[in-house]
């Protein structure tokens, strides 16, 4: 009798561990399954994305892609239709852009995920926004640290986000007339962009060497984690999928 207590204890022991295991990877990765979501319901049929790392993000991608990397780690199954630049996002754009699609064609959607200082994300912003429409989407990772040591501008080994949350408030500031939308996705935030005109372009350029040593201070930064979720009014998972279905839903991604 004594015996198969033991061992129901075990297996449940082992059970609750293996559903621990389940739900810590399903919050962990968060992000990864509200961006094939996202893919799911836009159908994009461009995409770029800057910062790919092992492509577990980029294999969502089933449309004409470009991914952008000075080191690639690639382990996942890319589509066919993929285009890799082993090079810093900044090199891509002034040497490498033009030879593709981008050439004539605008984005549908980019993910900006490189370095994770404020003002080399604001420039990958910038030229991002350089090869959109109206109606492109663009995400930005990282703008809801989990905690205040992780956006440290020094790099850290794990979950750096470094300062990257400044160029959301940066462009919430200065560009209201975009339409933002923060997803409370773990590990660390989506902010969802779109409705950048050329005019936003225009500004953001005029300005961007002073704005980039701006965002290199403290003018951008939160007292606390409560006054930047206060700002940022980050929105469930669910809520910014019926957003985007709203915004979308006339397919208007198509044709343009
Ligand atoms: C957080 S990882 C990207 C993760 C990937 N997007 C995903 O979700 O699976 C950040 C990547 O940015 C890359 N990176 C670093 N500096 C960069 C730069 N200047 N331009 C483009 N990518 C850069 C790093 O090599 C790293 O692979």
């Amino acid at each position: 009798m004594q015996v198969v207590f033991v061992s129901l204890i075990a297996i449940s022991s082992e059970t609750l561990y293996h559903q621990g295991m389940q739900l810590e990877k399903k919050l962990r990765y968060s992000y990864q399954e509200f961006l094939r979501s996202v893919h799911a319901l836009l159908k994009p049929e461009t995409y770029l994305e800057i910062g790919v790392r092992d492509g577990s993000s980029l294999c969502l991608s089933s449309c004409a892609s470009i991914g952008v990397d000075p080191r690639f780690n690639i382990s996942k199954e890319l589509n066919d239709n993929v285009r890799l630049f082993e090079m810093t996002s900044d090199t891509f754009f002034e040497e490498r852009a033009k030879e593709t699609f981008l050439a004539n064609t605008k984005l549908d959607m980019a993910f900006i995920d490189g370095l994770h200082l404020s003002e080399f994300a604001f420039r990958d912003f910038l030229n991002v926004l350089h090869y959109s429409k109206e109606d492109t989407l663009i995400i930005l990772d990282d703008i809801i640290p989990s905690s205040i040591e992780i956006t440290a501008r020094e790099k850290l080994r794990g979950g750096w986000t470094g300062d990257v949350y400044k160029v959301a408030r940066l462009l919430k500031t200065l560009s209201p007339q975009m339409e933002f939308c923060a997803v409370d996705t773990k590990p660390s935030g989506l902010m969802l962009i779109t409705g950048a005109h050329a005019s936003d372009l225009i500004e953001l350029s005029k300005n961007s060497e002073g704005l980039q040593e701006r965002l290199k201070g403290h003018e951008f930064s939160y007292a606390s984690l409560d006054e930047l979720r206060q700002n940022l009014l980050p929105q469930s998972i669910d809520h910014a999928k019926k957003y985007l279905a709203r915004k979308y839903s006339s397919g208007s991604l198509k044709g343009q």
